[in-house]
C-alpha cells in the first residue's frame, strides 16, 4: 500500500477505542486521521477528554487532536466503531449511508441478515454480504461487523473442528474479564473477591452468534450452523482474556469418532490466512498448550500479539465427546484486534477504497440514500429489537 488510508474512530475515548489507539500506531497501512465520541467529549484534546486506561503511552500526535462530534460530516471514509449498541443502532447506518465503510464492534446490527458478522479465518465469504446493503449501491457505503468478544475466541477454536469433523452441540462456560464491561465497567465492590454469574445479554449472543459465523452463505444469506448450543457467561476478576470450557459433541464427517491428536493436529494446521501478508493476522491463530494448567488469562492472553487464541486440556468429555478449554485476549482479538483484521482483509479485497466520499454523490443521491437508509434502520432494529438472539444494549 503506498499512502496510509486514514481512518476514524466513533467512540474514540472508550474501553475499544483506546485499543485502535494504540494497536493502530505505527499500522503499515492505516493512520487515524479523526476521533469521535460523545457531547461529553467533543471539542476537547483527546488527551483532556479520555482517561486513557492502557499501559503503553498515549502517543503524543493523539493527545493534540480534537475530538469531534459524532457526525459523519468529516469523517474519514473508513470508521472504526465502538459505542454501546443502543448509540449504535442510530449512528452506524447514519455513516454508512454517507458512503463510510463502518466497522462496527457493537452488537446492534450483527444478526441483521445482511450485514456480515466476520472473523476473517474463519468466514471471510461471509463479507460478500456487504453488497446486498442498500447503501453500498447509493453512496458506497456498508457496515461489517465482528462478533462479541468471548464468541470470538470459541468459533476461532470450533471452526478446524468443525471443517475437519463437524459439530453437533456446543457447551461452553465463560470466564469473563472485567475490561469486556468497558470502562468504569463492574465497581470493585461487585467483582473484588466476586464472580458474578451474570451478563446481560451475552449468552444470547454467544449462542446466535457462533452459528452465524460457522453458518454457510448461500445465495444472498446465512445458513446458520445446525448445532444445538448452550451458553453459560460469568464475570470473573481479571483484567483482560477471557477464559472458556467448552464441551463438545462431534459431527459424523470422519465415518467415526475423531482422535485427540486429531483435533491438536486440526487446531495446529488451521492456518487459512497464510500467504495473504495481512499485517493483524497471527501466524498461528488457534496455538495449543500442551500444560496441564494452561491456558491462564496473565501468562497466554498475549500469545500472537494478542491475536491468537490458546486452547488447552483437551480431554473426552464423559457427556459430550471431548472438553477443553481456550483463552483469548477481548479487547485485542475480541474488539479491537478484530475490526482492524477485518479492515486489512477488507483492503487486501479492494472494497476499502472502493466507496465513493460522502461528499460526491450529489443532493439526490444523498436525499434517496437517506431514505433507504431509514427502511434499513426501521428493518434492523425491529430485527434487533424483536429478537432475544441480537441482545439489546449489554456490554460486548
Ligand atoms: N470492552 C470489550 O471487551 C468489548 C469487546 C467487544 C465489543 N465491545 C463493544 O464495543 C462497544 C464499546 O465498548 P467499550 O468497552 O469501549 O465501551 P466504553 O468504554 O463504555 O466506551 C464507550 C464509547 O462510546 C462513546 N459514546 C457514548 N455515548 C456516545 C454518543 N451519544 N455518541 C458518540 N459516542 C458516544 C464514549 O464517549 P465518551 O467518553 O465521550 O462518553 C466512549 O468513547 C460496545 O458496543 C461494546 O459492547 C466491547
Amino acid at each position: 500500500m503506498k499512502s496510509k488510508l486514514p481512518i476514524g474512530i466513533l467512540g474514540a475515548t472508550g474501553m475499544v477505542g483506546q485499543r485502535y489507539i494504540q494497536l493502530l500506531e505505527n499500522h503499515p497501512w492505516f493512520e487515524i486521521a479523526w476521533l469521535a465520541a460523545s457531547d461529553r467529549s467533543s471539542g476537547k484534546k483527546y488527551g483532556e477528554a479520555a482517561k486513557w486506561r492502557l499501559d503503553t503511552p498515549l502517543p503524543r500526535r493523539i493527545a493534540e487532536m480534537t475530538v469531534s462530534p459524532a457526525e459523519p460530516k468529516n469523517a474519514p471514509k473508513i470508521v472504526f466503531a465502538s459505542v454501546d449498541a443502543a448509540i449504535a443502532r442510530e449512528m452506524e447506518p447514519a455513516f454508512a449511508n454517507a458512503g463510510c465503510a463502518v466497522l462496527s464492534n457493537s452488537s446492534a446490527f450483527r444478526m441483521a441478515p445482511n450485514v456480515p458478522l466476520v472473523i476473517p479465518e474463519v468466514n471471510a465469504d461471509h463479507l460478500e454480504m456487504i453488497e446486498e446493503q442498500p447503501s453500498r449501491q447509493s453512496s458506497g457505503g456498508y457496515m461489517v461487523t465482528n462478533p462479541n468478544c468471548s464468541t470470538i475466541g470459541l468459533v476461532m477454536a470450533l471452526k478446524p473442528i468443525e471443517e475437519r469433523f463437524g459439530i453437533e452441540q456446543i457447551f461452553v462456560t465463560t470466564m469473563q474479564a472485567v475490561s469486556g464491561a468497558g470502562y468504569p465497567g463492574v465497581a470493585s465492590m461487585d467483582i473484588l473477591d466476586n464472580v458474578v454469574p451474570y451478563i446481560g445479554g451475552e449468552e444470547e449472543k454467544m449462542e446466535a452468534e457462533t452459528l452465524k459465523l460457522l453458518g454457510k452463505l448461500e445465495g444472498h444469506a446465512v445458513n446458520p450452523l445446525a448445532a444445538r448450543m448452550s451458553a453459560h457467561c460469568n464475570r470473573v476478576p481479571v483484567v483482560d482474556g477471557h477464559t472458556e470450557c467448552v464441551s463438545i459433541k462431534l459431527g459424523n464427517k470422519l465415518g467415526r469418532t475423531a482422535t485427540r491428536e486429531e483435533i491438536v493436529e486440526a487446531w495446529s494446521e488451521f492456518r487459512p490466512l497464510a500467504g495473504r501478508d495481512l499485517p493483524f493476522a497471527p501466524e498461528q491463530p488457534v496455538e495449543w498448550a500442551g500444560q496441564p494448567d494452561r491456558p491462564q488469562p496473565r501468562l497466554d492472553r498475549n500469545r500472537g500479539r494478542g491475536m491468537a487464541v490458546t486452547v488447552g486440556r483437551l480431554r473426552p468429555c464423559n457427556l459430550l465427546d471431548w472438553k477443553f478449554v481456550l483463552l483469548s485476549h477481548n479487547t485485542v482479538r475480541g474488539a479491537a484486534g478484530a475490526t482492524i483484521l477485518n479492515a486489512e482483509l477488507l483492503a487486501s479485497l479492494g472494497k476499502l477504497e472502493q466507496n465513493p466520499p460522502p461528499d460526491s454523490s450529489g443532493a439526490l443521491k444523498r436525499k434517496k440514500a437517506m431514505e433507504i437508509g431509514d427502511a434499513i434502520v426501521a428493518g434492523v432494529t425491529a430485527l434487533v429489537t424483536g429478537g432475544a438472539a441480537s441482545g439489546g444494549t449489554g456490554v460486548c
